[in-house]
């Protein structure tokens, strides 16, 4: 994997995270979820009470969010987020920060911001990245590109237990308005919208075990990288 990069882009709660972290175990290179990236500028604003600027002053936003820094550092095996210095992974999943982020990552201005972070990571032990935009604009010369999709019944069941698990006080309801309001926006905005990039493969995990799609992976890395 040294120096390659794996795009897996996909519509909302395909669990692209999950299998990105156990292929970069399986393969010894870096992982980045991007859209944790989106949730933490989200998380600030909403923080902030910067809402309201979203829609009428961009500019105003924008200045806001000049200084903030935002950094993967590892600690043990892991690359965390930080946002200004603080671990803020915990309060990234939340039902009020998925319920505002897609308008935030349709902003142009908050979106390159993001793309040059991105494209700035460490790429010498290999990216394994996942996103909406990874194969499109991020790495568009990405060495694979996968696109995830599934089910809106499974994608909201997983997602669901997944909270509840957390603690979190949601209902199924209110998890399948949000994934298909967080598809809609974000296959729809302006720019970098979610496409299945021509040069994608297409993977449907409905009926999928994550064990089942890390075989199939491995099997098309080593055809594509080492035959
Ligand atoms: O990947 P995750 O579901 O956590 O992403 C949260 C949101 O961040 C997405 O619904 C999308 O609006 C935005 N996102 C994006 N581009 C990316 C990654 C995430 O627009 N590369």
């Amino acid at each position: 994997m040294l120096g390659r990069i794996i795009a897996i882009d996909g519509h909302a709660s395909t669990g692209k995270s999950s299998l990105a972290k156990s292929l970069s175990y399986e393969f010894n290179c870096i992982h980045i979820n991007s859209g944790s990236m989106y949730r933490a500028i989200a998380l600030h604003i909403i923080n902030n009470n910067l809402i309201k600027y979203i829609e009428s002053d961009t500019n105003y936003l924008m200045s806001k969010l000049d200084g903030i820094s935002l950094e993967f550092k590892e600690v043990g095996t892991k690359l965390k987020l930080f946002l200004n210095g603080k671990d803020i992974e915990k309060d990234l999943n939340s039902l009020v920060v998925s319920n505002e982020v897609s308008n935030i990552a349709a902003i142009p201005e908050i979106r390159s911001k993001l793309v040059k972070l991105q494209r700035e990571i460490d790429r010498s032990k290999g990216i394994i990245m996942d996103g909406r935009d990874i194969g499109s604009v991020v790495f568009p010369d990405a060495d694979l590109k996968l696109f995830l999709t599934a089910s809106i019944e499974v994608r909201a069941e997983r997602r669901y237990d997944e909270l509840i698990k957390k603690g979190a006080n949601v209902t199924l309801s209110d998890v399948i308005n949000n994934i298909e309001d967080r598809d809609k926006k974000d296959s729809n905005r302006k720019t970098s919208p979610l496409i299945i990039d021509n040069d994608a493969i297409l993977i449907d995990n409905t009926n999928k075990t994550i064990s089942e799609q890390l075989q199939l992976i491995k099997e098309i890395v080593q055809s594509r990288f080492y035959n």
